[in-house]
């Protein structure tokens, strides 16, 4: 309780004080990114003798492993040693919410990509070649490759969840209109820049050290205590950035570390194991496609009284976080709406797929597609606006979510008007209008979209972190929380904690790596929770580090500590500066054995969630935001670009306002990106075909939109958000639907016949079939 008032009070004077950082302040990591000098895991200074791994994998979907021949791939030259699930000396199990996916696979094979065995060689060119002499028989068996297939044949990950709100069934007797349909909306490639990687090293007594580009270091820790059958205390993890994550490395970091750790505890050597480009984007999960089916139903006056859905989840060959992934596409399956009466219903389908996983919005963006998709059909059909209906529906204060949460503070309402405001809306879609009249070669299209985000951790036990603060005796400062650096800019955010409660410089300042013998028992970093978890967590350790030096100070200067305050690296007393500085105060601090490292635990208080109810308040707060998306499609080619992207986003009060508008806008570009131009294709074997960057296409400085404007919305921000500043690095990724409805806007302009289609993403061949069908 205590604490809590302190945390007030210090936000308020924080509001003052950092208004300068706030504006001003860089990513801590510019400097070293451009020059080339950031270290990731293919950095690491490796010891003398260290071996090197590469993966063998399945070369086919689904069947029995007959037979592996590893007798021409031990004897070349330079090959160390060979491990398969025969090597494992705890359980050969790495799944984390259901333990269904083996490390190495046994007798059977359930994707093409699957691991199989390490090859540890003195180079990886060396592991490499040997992969090559590997022989293996498979017998083949059935493949599934899509969700309705795996519904059909009964192949389920898990039993299916369901939300409810009100009564659907009765409610869509009341609607004037009915519409159903279905939507596919497809995968996702993560291409962080940097590939799934980890370097091993022993150290004394069978204690291991690993070096990982993981999101989630405790559960690398974990999973090598697991299948080594070691306590976990002998694995100790160590991240000092990624080379980006966006949810790929939140759980399927975890094997590469493992199998680097495995290799280690049998040699007693270092082992490094680096992905290449083609071995991740085969071996590794992606963003979950989905298939499904909608029904909505409305009064005449366009307001949604009943929306039913079944959301067919591809999930792959194992769980991952498929079941987490699950539930969130129930959360936001409304969107941004207030529905009364709502049925939602999801259900995991088992497929012969690498294992898909977590992706910047974690289920959120396939669920919000369908619903923006149901009320496209319905406007077409209808023959108003799709804006009408969206506009007509917008969530108000109070209204309640399906999940039974009270939706409080709610900027939906206000997003919308002020971006149809600040962007004068009207005088866009009159110009788009008559650009469509004056033209027949080329059309335009304008979307709204409005976005609602929950933050949290849906399974709230998750939401807690810890951070540890030394101010070392020359008065500079290191801080370990276990926030993962990303590019995401956490490092930078935890840094600005600091030097705004000690007032001190950011020079004073070092963000430690994140380390599980310093932190330990942590979440991911994840759910775009980081900087709200382990911010407040920073915030309370050094809150308590500046009560005691106050106290330090009072004596000092034998004044009441009331009086103190600490401002540009002195000691103020009623706001008259005295002589004592804050490396003098930390000087006193130790001559007086006053402790100067602190420890702080936070946990996201007011959260809770029934699962056996599907009922609860789960987020501590949602995100709020409208995108106005303007395209112009070639009507010949079918090609298109996008003219705009005009965006109001509920920052809360930005801490730092470059980092977020770099979230803003690279998660726009990402969401487009999926909606607009990303295809991951398999064939009917289950082989990947988008294997390359020539076959995989992402957003380049050549796509983006021609121009993107973001405004902040006006608002007090949100208690239970790090200093008021919102969480920002998932939500405006779906931002990038509107151009999926634009796109389909401008179509129409061109082919009034033509029949809306909910099939992402809409490359260049699917408009210009579009066009003319
Ligand atoms: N931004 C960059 N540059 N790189 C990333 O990997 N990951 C995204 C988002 N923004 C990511 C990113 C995802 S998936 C999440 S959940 C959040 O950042 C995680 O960081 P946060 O919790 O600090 O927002
Ligand atoms: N979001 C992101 N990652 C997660 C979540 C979530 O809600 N739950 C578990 N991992
Ligand atoms: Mo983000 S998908 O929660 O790592």
């Amino acid at each position: 309780m205590h604490k809590n008032k302190e945390n007030k009070v210090l936000d308020t004077k924080l509001d003052a004080v950092s208004k300068s950082l706030k504006q001003s302040i860089k990513n801590l990591d510019s400097h070293t990114h451009v020059r080339g000098e950031s270290l990731y895991v293919d950095d690491v200074n490796i010891r003398q003798g260290t071996f090197h791994a590469v993966v063998f994998d399945s070369p086919k979907a689904h069947g029995k492993i007959n037979s592996i021949n590893y007798s021409k791939a031990e004897a070349l030259e330079g090959v160390e040693r060979i491990f398969t699930y025969k090597d494992v000396p705890g359980k050969n199990e790495i799944g984390g919410i259901i333990p269904d996916e083996p490390l190495f696979a046994e007798h059977e094979v359930h994707f093409w990509g699957m691991p199989i065995a390490l090859i540890v060689a003195e180079s990886e060119f060396i592991a490499r070649k040997a992969r090559d002499l590997i022989e293996i028989d498979i017998e083949e068996l059935p493949v599934i490759t899509r969700a309705k297939e795996a519904k059909a044949k009964g192949s389920f990950i898990n039993a299916p969840r369901s939300f409810s709100l009100g009564d659907t069934e009765k409610a869509f007797q009341d609607c004037e209109y009915v519409f159903e349909g279905e939507t596919f909306s497809n995968g996702q490639e993560h291409l962080y820049i940097e590939a799934q990687g980890a370097y091993a090293e022993p150290l004394e007594n069978g204690n291991i050290k690993i070096t990982s580009s993981t999101q989630g270091p405790t559960s690398v820790q974990k999973t090598i205590a697991q299948v080594l059958g070691i306590a976990m205390h002998k694995i100790e993890v160590d991240v000092t950035r990624l080379g980006g994550g966006f949810g790929g490395k939140e759980d399927q970091a975890t094997p590469w570390a493992v199998m680097a750790a495995l290799a280690t505890y049998h040699l007693n050597q270092s082992v490094k194991l680096i992905l290449n480009r083609h071995d991740d984007l085969r071996m590794t999960g992606k963003r979950h496609p989905y298939e499904s089916t909608y029904k909505i139903g409305l009064s005449k006056d366009l307001k949604i009284l009943a929306y039913q859905t079944e959301f067919l989840q591809n999930s792959g060959a194992a769980a991952d976080l498929s079941p987490a992934i699950a539930e969130r596409t129930l959360f936001h399956a409304t969107n941004s709406y207030y529905v009364p009466n709502v049925t939602t219903k999801v259900l995991s389908c088992k497929t012969n797929l690498p294992p898909n996983t977590a992706f910047r919005g974690f289920g959120g963006p396939q669920g919000m597609f369908v619903i923006e998709s149901a009320i496209a059909k319905a406007a077409s059909e209808i023959g108003v606006s799709a804006r009408q209906i969206q506009e007509a529906n917008l969530l108000d204060e109070n209204d309640t979510f399906s999940y039974g949460q009270i939706a409080k503070k709610v900027e939906a309402k206000n997003t919308w008007h002020s971006a149809k405001n600040i962007f004068n809306s009207d005088a866009l879609e009159r110009e788009v209008s008559d650009f469509n009249k004056n033209n027949t070669a080329f059309k335009k299209g304008v979307s709204f979209m409005p976005i609602t985000f929950g933050i949290s951790f849906t399974n709230t036990p998750m939401n807690h972190a810890r951070a540890l603060v030394h101010i070392y005796l020359d008065g500079s400062i290191g801080i370990s929380t276990a926030a993962v650096e990303m590019g995401q800019g956490v490092n930078t955010k935890m840094m600005q904690i600091a030097a705004d409660v000690f007032s001190v410089s950011i020079e004073h300042i070092k963000i430690e790596t994140t380390n599980t013998t310093r932190v330990a028992n942590t979440s991911p970093s994840a759910a775009s929770s980081t900087a709200d978890l382990n911010g407040k967590a920073t915030l309370m350790a050094c809150n308590s580090l500046l009560e005691r030096l106050k106290i330090v100070a009072a004596e000092d200067l034998n004044v009441s500590e009331n009086n103190i305050i600490l401002k540009e690296e002195y000691v103020f007393v009623n706001d008259n500066k005295t002589e004592l500085s804050w490396t003098d105060l930390i000087s006193s601090a130790m001559l007086k054995r006053v402790a100067l490292t602190e420890n702080a635990h936070y946990a996201t208080p007011e959260i809770h969630f029934d699962k056996t109810k599907e009922k609860g308040h789960p987020f501590a707060y949602h995100v709020y935001g409208t995108a106005i998306t303007t395209t112009t499609i070639d009507c010949t080619r079918g090609t298109y670009e996008f003219d705009s992207v005009k965006i109001v986003h509920d920052y809360g009060k930005s801490m730092s306002e470059g980092i977020d508008l770099g979230q803003v806008e690279g998660a726009l570009i990402q969401g487009m990106g999926w909606m607009t131009m990303e295809e991951i294709a398999y064939n009917d074997e289950g082989k990947l075909l988008s294997n390359a960057l020539s076959t995989y296409k992402i957003p380049d400085i050549f796509s983006v939109p021609k121009s993107v404007e973001v405004i902040p919305v006006e608002t007090k921000g949100h208690e239970l958000a790090i200093l008021k500043s919102k969480a920002v690095g998932e939500p405006p990724l779906m931002y990038g639907i509107g151009a999926y409805f634009a796109l389909q806007n401008a179509i129409k302009a061109f082919n009034p016949n033509y029949d809306l289609k909910f099939h992402a993403p809409m490359t260049p061949e699917k408009v210009l079939m579009s066009l003319y069908s």
